[in-house]
């Protein structure tokens, strides 16, 4: 059985500086321990209706990329974005859909404009600083029909997790997809608790089994 989660994994206002742009770096050069990655897509095509990626992406981001040009959404927003990789990936394998997103923290969009050149997309003018686990000030961050995280509730402890989810239920208009590590957390639990308005939906991911799709019950 998980245990609940007693504290956040990292005090966010030091993270940036202490542990993620490191950590990134090691991605994009590679490291002793760590594979070097493609961070940007820049080589997809379609295949029978389908993305096919030959960049070498990492199997979750590829999940997220496949979800939304599979569902057709007209919309999406990051919970969490950091330096705002996927909303690019996003925009550039599906350029109709309108990207938006929010992170807690200034210094992690920061990176995107540092390594990605976010200040080339229209969208950054729209990224939120905002702490979602505070309810204040949500309605200001517009609706989507497909709202996602990657690598975000699984830090987060069970009761800020908690209020996480159930603040970012009122951003979607249909869709909640979660790409979190699931032994970090009883999802089954959360979910019922947070987010009984919605059922889960997925069985059919290509690029990684553990991801959550959830939609909107009618
Ligand atoms: C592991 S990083 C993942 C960033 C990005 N989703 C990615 O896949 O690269 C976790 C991110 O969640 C953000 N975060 C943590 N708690 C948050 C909260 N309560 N509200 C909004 N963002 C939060 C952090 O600032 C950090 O950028």
């Amino acid at each position: 059985m998980t245990k609940k989660k007693k504290r956040d994994d990292f005090v966010w206002e030091q993270y940036t500086q202490e542990y993620y742009e490191e950590e990134m770096c090691d991605l994009i050069h590679g490291s002793r321990d760590t594979h070097k990655h493609d961070m940007l897509a820049t080589d997809f095509t379609e295949k029978e209706g389908e993305l096919v990626f030959n960049d070498d992406l990492h199997e979750n981001w590829k999940e997220i990329y496949h979800q939304v040009y599979k569902l057709k959404v007209k919309s999406v927003f990051e919970c969490g974005c950091g330096p705002a990789q996927h909303l690019i990936n996003i925009h550039k394998t599906s350029p109709s859909v309108v990207v938006n997103g929010c992170d807690y923290s200034q210094s992690q969009i920061d990176l995107g404009y540092k390594y990605y050149k976010l200040d080339d997309y229209d969208f950054s003018g729209r990224l939120a600083v905002k702490d979602l686990t505070d309810s204040d000030g949500m309605d200001q961050l517009g609706t989507h029909e497909f709202v996602y995280t990657q690598a975000v509730i699984m830090h987060l402890s069970y009761k800020r997790a908690i209020k996480f989810l159930l603040n970012i239920k009122s951003l979607s208009t249909q869709y909640i997809f979660l790409i979190e590590n699931p032994t970090c957390h009883d999802y089954d639990k959360l979910l019922r608790k947070a987010l009984p308005e919605f059922e889960r939906v997925d069985g059919e991911n290509k690029y990684c089994p553990r991801a959550i799709l959830l939609k909107r019950a009618a």
